[in-house]
């Protein structure tokens, strides 16, 4: 069964990279692309998915929705890691931006056109489900599934001590569609970081004779050098690929059902995600909480689907 999807995300080279795998599986129905405001500004993201969209031709062009920002966006974003551009500083994202509907509203257009059959991949901050919610009450109960990437059930943080880069950055939009009624699924750092790549990713990724090649290999570069430089670390973490993998291979991951809530605010904490695993537990399960993967065979499937679309781009 081909799953009908949509994408929302803030490219970012990891977002990126799961656009390269999702508009090419014969397994997914990209039914729109929507850009929100994270590792970038919302306008730079949005241009960004413009631009990969174009640049990659893919047989199906998805919908593109524009993103705004949030209302109480953090000061930093994380253009140390993911470039000035967002994609490496790679010199792609010129294309102009085109009229896009706002975000939220075309993600309230895609699950309304196939009620309780599209899930979305949520890849960045949370902002844009949180305003379709609110636009359209109905929704959330129309949505097959949210799947998010983000959160950290250990409590170890990656842009602070305590939180996740996507929690962090709209922690009040987080929060809102954390306690919405929609069947989440929910896929932290615990399990993303541990799929790590080493520099030889690069020489496993599809020729420069095509359009998927030239891309990946103008912009992972980039992202290998942020996290030498930064993180004192010599492999990278593909956060947004491995959640396309879970959307698509479900059987690789294994989650269990857990109370989570989000941090709004406070000086040390803000993002921060607690769950109440009490033995006592009071609060309502309220989502899927991935906690094993299988490393290996993520890994692999996300190589294969980068050479995949490579064939797809030749
Ligand atoms: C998440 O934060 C962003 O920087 C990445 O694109 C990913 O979505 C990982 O914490
Ligand atoms: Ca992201």
């Amino acid at each position: 069964m081909v799953r009908k999807l949509v994408i929302d995300c803030d490219p970012g080279i990891d977002d990126a990279v799961a656009l390269c795998m999702g508009l090419f599986d014969p397994r997914i129905e990209v039914l729109a692309i929507t850009a929100v405001g994270g590792n970038v500004p919302a306008s730079v993201a949005s241009r960004n998915v413009q631009t990969i969209v174009a640049h990659l031709d893919p047989p199906r062009y998805p919908r593109l929705g524009a993103g705004s920002p949030p209302d109480d966006a953090p000061p930093s974003d994380a253009r140390h890691i993911h470039g000035e551009d967002g994609l490496g500083n790679s010199g792609f994202s010129s294309s102009q931006l085109q009229n896009q509907h706002p975000s939220d509203k075309v993600i309230c257009d895609a699950v309304r056109s196939a009620p309780e059959s599209v899930t979305i991949l949520c890849l960045g901050p949370l902002t844009n489900v949180a305003r379709a919610f609110q636009r359209d009450p109905g929704l959330p109960a129309l949505v097959d599934r949210l799947i998010m990437m983000g959160g950290s059930v250990d409590g170890v943080g990656n842009i602070t001590p305590a939180a996740e880069f996507n929690m962090h950055y709209d922690p009040v939009s987080a929060r809102a569609v954390f306690q919405s009624a929609t069947t989440k699924t929910l896929v932290p750092l615990d399990v993303t970081r541990q799929v790590a790549f080493s520099l030889g990713l690069i020489e496993e990724l599809p020729s420069e004779l095509s359009r998927a090649g030239v891309f990946l290999r103008r912009v992972l570069p980039h992202y290998f050098r942020a996290a030498h430089q930064s993180l004192a670390q010599e492999t990278i973490s593909l956060h947004d690929a491995v959640a396309l993998v879970a959307a698509v291979n479900p059987e690789m991951f294994e989650a269990d059902y857990m109370a989570g809530d989000v941090e709004s605010s406070g000086d040390l904490t803000r993002g921060a995600t607690v769950f109440d695993q009490r033995p006592n537990r009071e609060w309502r399960m309220n989502m899927e909480v991935v906690h094993t993967i299988d490393v290996e065979a993520v890994a692999n499937t996300i190589v294969r689907n980068l050479q995949y679309a490579g064939q797809c781009t030749c």
